[in-house]
Protein backbone atom coordinates (compact mmCIF):
# COMPACT_ATOMS: atom_id res chain seq x y z
CA UNK A 1 0.00 0.00 0.00
CA UNK A 2 2.74 2.53 0.97
CA UNK A 3 4.72 2.23 -1.56
CA UNK A 4 2.14 2.60 -4.28
CA UNK A 5 1.02 5.69 -2.42
CA UNK A 6 4.63 7.05 -3.15
CA UNK A 7 4.68 6.06 -6.65
CA UNK A 8 1.03 8.35 -6.63
CA UNK A 9 2.59 11.13 -5.15
CA UNK A 10 6.61 11.14 -7.09
CA UNK A 11 4.07 11.08 -10.20
CA UNK A 12 2.49 14.57 -9.12
CA UNK A 13 5.37 16.36 -8.80
CA UNK A 14 7.58 18.11 -11.69
CA UNK A 15 10.03 20.47 -11.51
CA UNK A 16 9.39 24.12 -12.76
CA UNK A 17 12.63 26.15 -12.46
CA UNK A 18 13.29 26.31 -8.73
CA UNK A 19 9.84 25.50 -8.08
CA UNK A 20 7.65 22.29 -7.40
CA UNK A 21 4.64 21.75 -8.55
CA UNK A 22 3.33 19.57 -5.95
CA UNK A 23 -0.58 18.88 -5.63
CA UNK A 24 -1.51 19.41 -1.83
CA UNK A 25 -2.04 15.62 -1.87
CA UNK A 26 -3.15 13.33 0.99
CA UNK A 27 -0.71 11.13 0.23
CA UNK A 28 2.22 14.16 0.15
CA UNK A 29 0.79 14.58 3.90
CA UNK A 30 0.63 11.00 4.89
CA UNK A 31 4.55 10.63 3.96
CA UNK A 32 5.58 14.03 5.81
CA UNK A 33 3.76 13.22 9.20
CA UNK A 34 5.72 9.59 9.24
CA UNK A 35 7.98 10.17 12.01
CA UNK A 36 6.80 13.39 12.80
CA UNK A 37 5.19 14.98 16.04
CA UNK A 38 1.57 15.85 15.70
CA UNK A 39 -0.15 18.68 14.34
CA UNK A 40 -0.42 20.99 10.96
CA UNK A 41 -0.96 24.50 10.10
CA UNK A 42 -1.68 27.18 7.33
CA UNK A 43 1.79 29.07 6.07
CA UNK A 44 1.82 32.23 9.25
CA UNK A 45 -2.28 31.59 10.24
CA UNK A 46 -3.47 32.50 13.73
CA UNK A 47 -5.13 30.04 16.02
CA UNK A 48 -8.70 29.67 14.84
CA UNK A 49 -11.64 28.16 16.70
CA UNK A 50 -13.81 25.61 15.57
CA UNK A 51 -17.05 27.33 17.01
CA UNK A 52 -16.21 30.48 14.32
CA UNK A 53 -15.65 27.74 11.67
CA UNK A 54 -18.26 24.74 12.47
CA UNK A 55 -18.34 23.85 8.91
CA UNK A 56 -15.34 22.45 8.79
CA UNK A 57 -13.66 19.32 9.43
CA UNK A 58 -10.62 16.86 9.03
CA UNK A 59 -10.36 13.67 7.07
CA UNK A 60 -8.23 11.39 7.55
CA UNK A 61 -6.20 8.76 5.71
CA UNK A 62 -5.37 5.70 8.07
CA UNK A 63 -6.42 7.80 11.20
CA UNK A 64 -4.29 10.55 10.80
CA UNK A 65 -5.15 14.18 9.14
CA UNK A 66 -4.74 14.32 5.33
CA UNK A 67 -7.09 17.01 4.45
CA UNK A 68 -9.78 19.44 4.83
CA UNK A 69 -13.49 19.33 4.15
CA UNK A 70 -16.58 21.35 4.71
CA UNK A 71 -19.60 19.85 6.12
CA UNK A 72 -22.58 19.68 3.39
CA UNK A 73 -25.24 18.33 5.48
CA UNK A 74 -25.09 15.51 8.81
CA UNK A 75 -24.85 12.85 6.36
CA UNK A 76 -22.23 14.28 3.50
CA UNK A 77 -18.76 16.29 3.22
CA UNK A 78 -17.35 18.00 0.26
CA UNK A 79 -13.39 17.85 -0.31
CA UNK A 80 -10.91 17.87 -2.91
CA UNK A 81 -11.00 14.87 -5.57
CA UNK A 82 -7.38 14.09 -4.87
CA UNK A 83 -7.86 14.19 -1.49
CA UNK A 84 -10.16 10.54 -2.25
CA UNK A 85 -9.81 9.41 -5.56
CA UNK A 86 -8.56 5.43 -5.82
CA UNK A 87 -9.07 5.44 -2.03
CA UNK A 88 -10.78 2.39 -0.49
CA UNK A 89 -13.44 4.04 1.88
CA UNK A 90 -12.13 1.82 4.81
CA UNK A 91 -9.02 4.08 5.34
CA UNK A 92 -10.55 7.30 5.03
CA UNK A 93 -12.53 8.80 8.22
CA UNK A 94 -13.55 12.06 9.03
CA UNK A 95 -13.07 14.40 12.54
CA UNK A 96 -15.62 16.96 13.10
CA UNK A 97 -16.79 19.66 15.83
CA UNK A 98 -13.18 20.16 17.21
CA UNK A 99 -10.34 22.82 17.10
CA UNK A 100 -8.19 20.18 18.19
CA UNK A 101 -7.92 17.16 16.01
CA UNK A 102 -6.12 14.16 16.95
CA UNK A 103 -5.30 10.82 15.68
CA UNK A 104 -5.72 6.95 16.33
CA UNK A 105 -8.66 4.95 15.53
CA UNK A 106 -10.09 5.59 18.82
CA UNK A 107 -10.26 9.67 18.45
CA UNK A 108 -13.03 11.37 19.26
CA UNK A 109 -16.44 12.54 16.87
CA UNK A 110 -14.57 10.21 14.19
CA UNK A 111 -17.51 9.38 11.69
CA UNK A 112 -16.63 6.55 9.08
CA UNK A 113 -16.91 6.84 5.15
CA UNK A 114 -19.26 4.41 3.35
CA UNK A 115 -19.12 6.14 -0.37
CA UNK A 116 -17.32 8.70 -2.35
CA UNK A 117 -18.33 10.66 -5.73
CA UNK A 118 -15.34 11.60 -7.45
CA UNK A 119 -16.33 14.46 -10.50
CA UNK A 120 -16.55 12.19 -13.11
CA UNK A 121 -14.17 14.57 -15.34
CA UNK A 122 -11.46 14.26 -12.98
CA UNK A 123 -8.41 12.89 -14.13
CA UNK A 124 -5.93 12.03 -11.16
CA UNK A 125 -2.20 13.21 -10.67
CA UNK A 126 -1.98 15.69 -13.12
CA UNK A 127 -5.25 17.09 -13.20
CA UNK A 128 -5.39 20.61 -12.77
CA UNK A 129 -9.59 20.60 -13.09
CA UNK A 130 -12.60 19.12 -11.34
CA UNK A 131 -10.88 18.69 -8.64
CA UNK A 132 -14.14 18.42 -6.18
CA UNK A 133 -15.86 15.08 -4.65
CA UNK A 134 -18.36 14.50 -2.44
CA UNK A 135 -18.29 11.95 0.38
CA UNK A 136 -21.16 10.58 2.17
CA UNK A 137 -21.14 9.47 6.11
CA UNK A 138 -21.48 5.80 7.72
CA UNK A 139 -22.84 7.98 10.10
CA UNK A 140 -25.21 10.64 10.96
CA UNK A 141 -23.28 13.93 12.35
CA UNK A 142 -25.33 15.73 15.12
CA UNK A 143 -25.37 19.52 14.63
CA UNK A 144 -24.48 21.54 17.45
CA UNK A 145 -21.97 25.02 17.93
CA UNK A 146 -19.32 23.19 16.28
CA UNK A 147 -21.10 21.16 13.54
CA UNK A 148 -22.77 23.25 11.28
CA UNK A 149 -23.72 23.13 7.29
CA UNK A 150 -21.21 24.84 4.92
CA UNK A 151 -22.49 27.60 2.99
CA UNK A 152 -21.53 27.41 -0.63
CA UNK A 153 -21.38 30.37 -3.09
CA UNK A 154 -24.18 30.04 -5.04
CA UNK A 155 -24.03 28.53 -9.31
CA UNK A 156 -22.35 30.50 -11.90
CA UNK A 157 -21.48 33.13 -9.11
CA UNK A 158 -18.62 35.22 -10.22
CA UNK A 159 -15.52 35.11 -9.02
CA UNK A 160 -15.10 37.92 -6.07
CA UNK A 161 -11.89 39.78 -7.34
CA UNK A 162 -9.63 41.56 -5.06
CA UNK A 163 -11.91 40.28 -1.98
CA UNK A 164 -10.30 39.99 0.94
CA UNK A 165 -10.56 36.08 2.05
CA UNK A 166 -10.09 33.60 5.16
CA UNK A 167 -8.13 30.13 4.82
CA UNK A 168 -8.92 27.72 7.51
CA UNK A 169 -6.90 24.22 7.78
CA UNK A 170 -4.94 22.08 9.68
CA UNK A 171 -1.99 22.25 6.95
CA UNK A 172 1.24 22.03 7.21
CA UNK A 173 3.30 25.72 8.48
CA UNK A 174 5.16 25.64 5.75
CA UNK A 175 6.86 22.88 2.78
CA UNK A 176 8.46 20.31 5.33
CA UNK A 177 8.15 22.81 8.48
CA UNK A 178 6.42 22.13 12.36
CA UNK A 179 3.45 20.96 12.35
CA UNK A 180 0.48 21.42 15.22
CA UNK A 181 -3.23 19.96 15.54
CA UNK A 182 -5.07 23.25 16.46
CA UNK A 183 -7.15 24.80 13.47
CA UNK A 184 -5.83 27.50 12.05
CA UNK A 185 -7.01 30.51 9.98
CA UNK A 186 -5.06 33.21 7.62
CA UNK A 187 -6.68 36.55 6.08
CA UNK A 188 -5.67 36.78 2.38
CA UNK A 189 -7.01 37.76 -0.85
CA UNK A 190 -8.59 36.34 -4.51
CA UNK A 191 -7.11 37.21 -7.44
CA UNK A 192 -8.71 38.18 -10.76
CA UNK A 193 -9.42 35.83 -13.26
CA UNK A 194 -7.19 37.43 -15.24
CA UNK A 195 -3.95 37.41 -13.20
CA UNK A 196 -4.67 33.92 -11.93
CA UNK A 197 -4.72 32.77 -15.17
CA UNK A 198 -1.70 34.68 -16.18
CA UNK A 199 0.40 33.69 -13.19
CA UNK A 200 -0.33 30.08 -13.44
CA UNK A 201 0.38 29.68 -17.43
CA UNK A 202 3.09 27.99 -17.19
CA UNK A 203 2.76 26.59 -14.11
CA UNK A 204 -0.96 25.17 -14.21
CA UNK A 205 -2.97 26.12 -16.05
CA UNK A 206 -5.35 27.58 -14.22
CA UNK A 207 -8.97 28.45 -16.20
CA UNK A 208 -11.27 30.84 -14.20
CA UNK A 209 -14.18 28.76 -14.86
CA UNK A 210 -12.59 25.93 -12.69
CA UNK A 211 -10.28 28.01 -10.57
CA UNK A 212 -10.06 30.84 -7.97
CA UNK A 213 -6.61 32.00 -6.87
CA UNK A 214 -5.88 33.80 -3.69
CA UNK A 215 -2.75 34.54 -1.79
CA UNK A 216 -0.81 38.03 -0.66
CA UNK A 217 1.21 39.57 -3.19
CA UNK A 218 4.68 39.49 -1.26
CA UNK A 219 3.96 35.17 -0.26
CA UNK A 220 4.50 33.91 3.07
CA UNK A 221 1.03 33.36 3.96
CA UNK A 222 -1.81 30.50 2.42
CA UNK A 223 -1.86 26.93 1.94
CA UNK A 224 0.26 23.99 2.33
CA UNK A 225 -0.19 20.48 2.26
CA UNK A 226 -2.86 19.44 4.46
CA UNK A 227 -4.90 22.31 3.94
CA UNK A 228 -6.51 20.37 0.56
CA UNK A 229 -9.84 20.69 0.61
CA UNK A 230 -10.56 22.85 2.85
CA UNK A 231 -13.07 26.43 2.24
CA UNK A 232 -11.88 29.89 0.71
CA UNK A 233 -13.80 31.73 2.78
CA UNK A 234 -15.24 35.06 1.69
CA UNK A 235 -18.13 36.64 3.80
CA UNK A 236 -18.51 33.19 5.58
CA UNK A 237 -19.71 31.76 2.37
CA UNK A 238 -17.53 29.19 1.00
CA UNK A 239 -15.89 30.61 -2.59
CA UNK A 240 -12.81 27.75 -3.06
CA UNK A 241 -11.87 24.48 -2.12
CA UNK A 242 -7.76 24.24 -2.06
CA UNK A 243 -6.38 22.11 -4.81
CA UNK A 244 -2.95 22.79 -5.13
CA UNK A 245 -0.11 25.08 -5.02
CA UNK A 246 3.80 26.02 -6.75
CA UNK A 247 6.14 24.74 -3.72
CA UNK A 248 7.72 25.83 -1.49
CA UNK A 249 4.00 26.52 -0.18
CA UNK A 250 3.34 30.42 -0.46
CA UNK A 251 6.18 31.18 -2.36
CA UNK A 252 6.10 35.05 -3.43
CA UNK A 253 4.32 35.67 -7.23
CA UNK A 254 2.25 32.52 -7.07
CA UNK A 255 -1.27 32.13 -5.19
CA UNK A 256 -2.65 29.57 -4.43
CA UNK A 257 -5.22 27.71 -6.68
CA UNK A 258 -8.94 26.33 -5.57
CA UNK A 259 -11.80 24.79 -7.07
CA UNK A 260 -13.98 26.98 -8.18
CA UNK A 261 -17.31 26.27 -5.56
CA UNK A 262 -19.96 28.27 -8.07
CA UNK A 263 -18.97 26.20 -11.12
CA UNK A 264 -19.67 22.92 -9.44
CA UNK A 265 -22.09 23.95 -6.27
CA UNK A 266 -25.40 22.05 -9.00
CA UNK A 267 -23.01 18.68 -9.25
CA UNK A 268 -22.24 18.95 -6.15
CA UNK A 269 -25.52 18.76 -4.71
CA UNK A 270 -26.82 16.44 -6.76
CA UNK A 271 -24.46 14.23 -5.29
CA UNK A 272 -26.34 14.56 -2.03
CA UNK A 273 -29.41 14.59 -3.67
CA UNK A 274 -28.62 11.15 -5.36
CA UNK A 275 -26.96 9.30 -3.18
CA UNK A 276 -29.21 10.17 0.18
C1 LIG B 1 -17.23 16.83 -18.33
O1 LIG B 1 -16.48 17.30 -19.44
C2 LIG B 1 -17.23 17.36 -20.66
C3 LIG B 1 -16.26 17.65 -21.80
O2 LIG B 1 -15.57 18.85 -21.54
C4 LIG B 1 -18.33 18.39 -20.51
O3 LIG B 1 -19.10 18.48 -21.68
C5 LIG B 1 -19.22 18.00 -19.33
O4 LIG B 1 -20.19 19.00 -19.11
C6 LIG B 1 -18.40 17.79 -18.07
N1 LIG B 1 -19.25 17.24 -17.02
C7 LIG B 1 -19.64 17.97 -15.97
C8 LIG B 1 -20.56 17.29 -15.02
O5 LIG B 1 -19.24 19.09 -15.77
C1 LIG C 1 5.64 34.35 7.50
O1 LIG C 1 5.55 35.77 7.41
C2 LIG C 1 6.79 36.42 7.63
C3 LIG C 1 6.53 37.90 7.69
O2 LIG C 1 5.73 38.31 6.62
C4 LIG C 1 7.76 36.03 6.54
O3 LIG C 1 9.01 36.64 6.75
C5 LIG C 1 7.94 34.51 6.56
O4 LIG C 1 8.75 34.10 5.48
C6 LIG C 1 6.59 33.82 6.45
N1 LIG C 1 6.76 32.38 6.62
C7 LIG C 1 6.74 31.53 5.61
C8 LIG C 1 6.93 30.11 5.95
O5 LIG C 1 6.55 31.87 4.47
Amino acid sequence: MLIQLTILLLSTTCAIGNHFILINSALSDFLVIKGSPTGWRIVNGTDANIEDFPFIASLRFMDSHSCGATILNNNFILTAAHCVYRYPTSLLSLQSGLTTISSGFNAPNVARVSKIMVHENYTGGGGYYYDVAVVKLDTKLTYGPTVQPVVLAPAGNATPENAPATLIGWGLDKSGGSIQTHLQQVNIVVYSDDECEKIHAQTGPTNRKFNICAGVPEGGKGQCNGDSGGPLLVNGVQVGGVSWSIKPCTVKGYPGVFSKTATYVDWIYKQVADNS
